[in-house]
């Protein structure tokens, strides 16, 4: 833990998550971003390839037993095509998100990643979920340079039970392994799942911050109606920017993206995170007759614009908000020490 934070209690941490010094907690947030990152945000185009996902999640909109969405997988072709959009439009990271979809081989991604690396001057992160690990040594080896693989819960009971039976030891093990194997490596927990408070917030948070990862996100839970969780409440916007921000404080190092489920909740909330700590977006690169069917939850992907024309607005909104959009690929920190 750095020193600044470690100048705080268990109950200070507690009180600043509930609110009680907003100043305080986001005044420093913002300081250490500042110091370690200066003006610069990194925007990362995240390319949503497939919908498709063999798990079943309670709480995501792309669970498997959900059949209201009309389902989508890109071509190799496809999704090259909409990477040399991105590098032409001086975007420094691209990164190719789908469900666990093994539709895609092993060897298949691997060309992918290959080609990808061979075209473009871009850093590439692989959100694919849990893919056999010697797969990911493969895909390393293409030049992959980064995982986003997140716990969504630190509570093994309650990863067990809204990931429907997968488990939490298992999980841990892969954002382990991944680490060793050279990729900066990206988790995250999602927060106020239903019958989480406070205290398990914070205790999320600590337990990303001993992971010590290269990118942590955070983001509200938002009900989507066609899943098991659809009539519980949203996790609060409030919360969330509390524990960004108090995570910056704890890892002033590590890139902590202003997720888009914030915007989801309370448009216009996700720019104003840049100012509360994060220091990354990571806005949808999908194309657009396909991006509303990354249905994971209600306000997900709303834009129906042209990818350069959301990417120019993005854009703009950094700049309005006073901070650089940066065509960096914004390599970890942590790692300039490693
Ligand atoms: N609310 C907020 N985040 C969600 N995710 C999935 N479903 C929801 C939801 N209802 C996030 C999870 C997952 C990623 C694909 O989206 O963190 O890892
Ligand atoms: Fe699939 Fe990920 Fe959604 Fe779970 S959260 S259902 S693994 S896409």
């Amino acid at each position: 833990m750095n020193n600044k934070a470690s100048l705080f209690s268990n109950e200070h941490l507690l009180s600043l998550l509930r609110g009680e010094d907003d100043d305080l907690l986001f005044g420093l947030a913002d300081e250490i971003r500042k110091k370690e990152f200066g003006n610069e945000v990194y925007i990362r185009g995240i390319l949503e390839f497939s919908n498709h996902c063999n798990k079943n999640c309670l709480y995501c909109g792309l669970r498997v037993s959900n059949r209201t969405i009309r389902r989508y997988r890109m071509t190799e072709d496809e999704i090259l095509a909409c990477v040399d959009l991105l590098a032409a439009e001086q975007v420094g990271t691209v990164v190719l998100q789908s469900g666990d979809d093994f539709n895609y081989s092993g060897a298949c991604i691997g060309r992918i990643v290959d080609e990808i690396k061979k075209r473009h001057d871009i850093a590439l992160t692989l959100s694919l979920g849990d893919r056999n690990l010697s797969d990911y040594s493969y895909w390393r080896k293409y030049g992959a340079d980064r995982c986003l693989v997140k716990i969504e819960t630190s509570s093994p009971t309650e990863y067990n039970r809204f990931r429907s039976g997968e488990t939490f030891a298992s999980r841990l093990e892969r954002v382990k392994e991944l680490k060793e194997m050279g990729y900066e490596t990206g988790s995250g927990v999602i927060i106020g799942l239903p019958g989480s408070g406070v205290r398990r917030t914070l205790q999320d948070l600590m337990f990303l911050t001993e992971l010590k990862l290269d990118m942590i996100a955070v983001g509200p839970f938002i009900p989507h109606p066609d899943t098991p969780l659809g009539d519980e409440s949203p996790g609060g916007v409030d919360l969330s920017l509390r524990s960004s921000a108090l995570l910056r404080i704890l890892n002033p190092e590590a890139n902590i993206p202003a997720t888009s489920a914030l915007d989801a909740l309370s448009p216009g909330t996700r720019i104003k995170a840049l100012g509360k700590g994060c220091n990354v977006v990571m806005p949808s690169v999908t194309p657009e007759k396909l991006r509303d069917s990354y249905f994971i939850y209600p306000g997900k992907n709303c834009s129906e614009t042209t990818v350069p024309a959301f990417l120019d607005k993005i854009r703009q909104d950094i700049a309005k908000a006073g901070f650089t959009p940066s065509p960096s690929k914004g390599y970890s920190h942590r790692r300039k020490n490693v």
